[in-house]
């Protein structure tokens, strides 16, 4: 992962955890409404993949056990994974593309409505993505991937040869003269592997996209609403379709591009289709980029506009995260996918503790602060949701007493101790097992491993009935919290 240059390392430092009778005054311990949901405290575990479906993107008993152990901690909210809205082959990510996917969905409800007896909200994050291939063998690109064209010949000056002629002349050139020879597409397909994107319009799947899009959002909505969901988070981050559309670098002629009120176009699109599908007791919110942290992407301007169509069209809740873009992920390995956080954007998504002058900690917080400010003084009430680096319950409640946001998101604490938010509550705070932001575990994610954290996955391995990873050398569920 890319880290700044400073490489400056950051020390978790264990705060002062609040008592018992503390947290009765708390507003992070307060409760709060999301649309039609009341939540019994301000807490919220944002999406994270931890690659525990299977091929057929089932509930698995792994991932029944991965979101029972979270649920044990109780937080005010839990949102389930990156679930995909087609149903299309997508490796061991979760799927909600057909109703053959309820009768699992709705294990996984009862599973959490149970192990937290009720008290967590469970949101489903419904994602789309377009397609992305494996860095291709160079050598290979060019016998068997790259489509030979009239530009190719004239650049080569060999306007009377055969498309293998071309091939064999390619192969002969030095790297530089190759880049020259291809176009930057092309250059793109060999170097990184092949990536569609929503301008890709000479696709008729991508010019599709504003058509296609709003039902199969939708009809996944309608299918969470059956399961038992209390609601869904639109992903409308990162480096997924949705929030390529939001792109400032999305280019589309067609309605769907250029401006910021055409980005906005289509997620407010889907929006409309996802609450006219589902009932007004479900939630309906999303997760969008505060920042994209790229050239030429979106910046803090952009987002305080989304955040204001986003409200005023009837958001239940905003929920805010930054970067993660392919626009300047690392070039992979031969024979491994682009993956969207090994670039700055993706440190500013999941910063790690060796950072700069700011720290890893809590970076968001301001620019969200921002655009809630913003969104306050034009009358919005919905609330805000932040996360990123925020591990103390210090941290947490200060934010909620500056008014900064409304809702405190802990992803990588959670994983690091599912336990924080019962720990806390009973002013057990220092028993928390903090998370040093390694980034361990985003770097499993990166290979689709089973997500772990290193601080326990080591733990009681020869424990009767822990369930280990594929290896056999960790085990998949953080140990059990004695509470007594
Ligand atoms: C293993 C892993 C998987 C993640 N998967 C998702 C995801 O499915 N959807 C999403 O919006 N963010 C995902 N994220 C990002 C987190 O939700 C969160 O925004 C990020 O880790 C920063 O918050 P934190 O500092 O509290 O961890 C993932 C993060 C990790 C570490
Ligand atoms: S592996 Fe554990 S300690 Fe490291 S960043 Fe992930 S959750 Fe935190």
């Amino acid at each position: 992962m890319w880290k700044p240059s400073e490489r400056i390392k950051y020390d978790v430092i264990a705060t002062d955890w609040p008592t018992h009778s503390e947290i009765s005054q708390s507003k992070l311990f307060s409760p709060i409404h999301i649309g039609p949901l009341s939540l019994e405290q301000r807490t919220w575990i944002p999406a994270m993949v931890p690659w525990r479906s299977n091929e057929e993107g089932e509930v698995t008993e792994d991932v029944l056990q991965w979101y029972r152990r979270f649920a044990q901690g109780k937080p005010g909210v839990l949102v389930v994974e990156a679930t995909g809205i087609r149903d299309v082959p997508s490796g061991p990510l979760l799927r909600i593309g057909d109703d053959r996917y309820i009768e699992g969905l709705r294990k996984l409800v009862d599973c959490v409505r149970e192990a937290s007896q009720g008290q967590t909200r469970l949101l489903i994050q419904l994602i789309d993505f377009l397609p992305i291939r494996r860095r291709p063998d160079p050598i290979k690109y060019l016998e068997r991937f790259l489509k030979i064209t009239d530009q190719h010949r004239q650049h080569l000056g060999m306007t009377d040869c055969s498309d293998d002629q071309i091939r064999v002349r390619l192969a002969e050139l030095d790297i530089e003269e190759l880049e020259a020879a291809l176009s930057a597409k092309e250059w793109e397909d060999r170097s990184f592997g092949n990536r569609q994107r929503v301008t890709d319009t000479h696709i008729p799947d991508i010019a599709a996209l504003p058509e296609t899009l709003p039902s199969l959002f939708a009809d996944a909505a309608l299918r969470a609403q059956v399961a038992g969901f209390d609601g869904v988070e639109l992903h409308y981050a990162h480096a997924y379709t949705m929030a390529s559309f939001l792109s400032a670098t999305n280019s589309r002629s067609d309605g769907y591009g250029g401006d910021v009120q055409s980005r906005a176009r289509l997620p407010l699109e889907v929006l409309q289709a996802v609450q006219d599908a589902t009932e007004e007791q479900f939630a309906v919110g999303c997760r969008f980029l505060a920042d994209e942290i790229v050239a030429d992407g979106s910046g803090l301007e952009d987002a305080c506009y989304f955040a204001q169509r986003f409200a005023e069209a009837g958001m239940d809740f905003l929920s805010l995260s930054r970067g993660g873009k392919f626009d300047d992920a690392k070039q992979p390995k031969v024979g491994w996918a682009a993956y969207p956080y090994t670039g700055r954007s993706g440190y500013e998504c999941m910063p790690s503790y060796i950072s700069d002058k700011q720290g890893p900690f809590g970076r968001n917080i301001d620019p969200v602060a921002e655009m809630r400010r913003r969104n306050r003084a034009s009358g919005y009430q919905t609330p805000f949701v932040v996360a990123g680096g925020i591990y103390s319950y210090e941290q947490g409640e200060a934010v909620l007493q500056q008014d900064k946001a409304d809702i405190i998101g802990f992803a990588r604490q959670a994983l690091a101790d599912p336990d924080w938010f019962e720990k806390v509550r009973l002013g057990r705070g220092d028993e928390v097992r903090l998370c040093r932001y390694s980034n361990y575990c985003e770097g499993l994610d990166q290979k689709h491993k089973q997500v772990t954290c290193e601080l326990w996955d080591r733990e009681e391995l020869d424990q009767a009935g822990v369930v280990k990873s594929h290896d056999g050398k960790r085990r998949l569920i953080a140990p059990d919290w004695n509470a007594a």
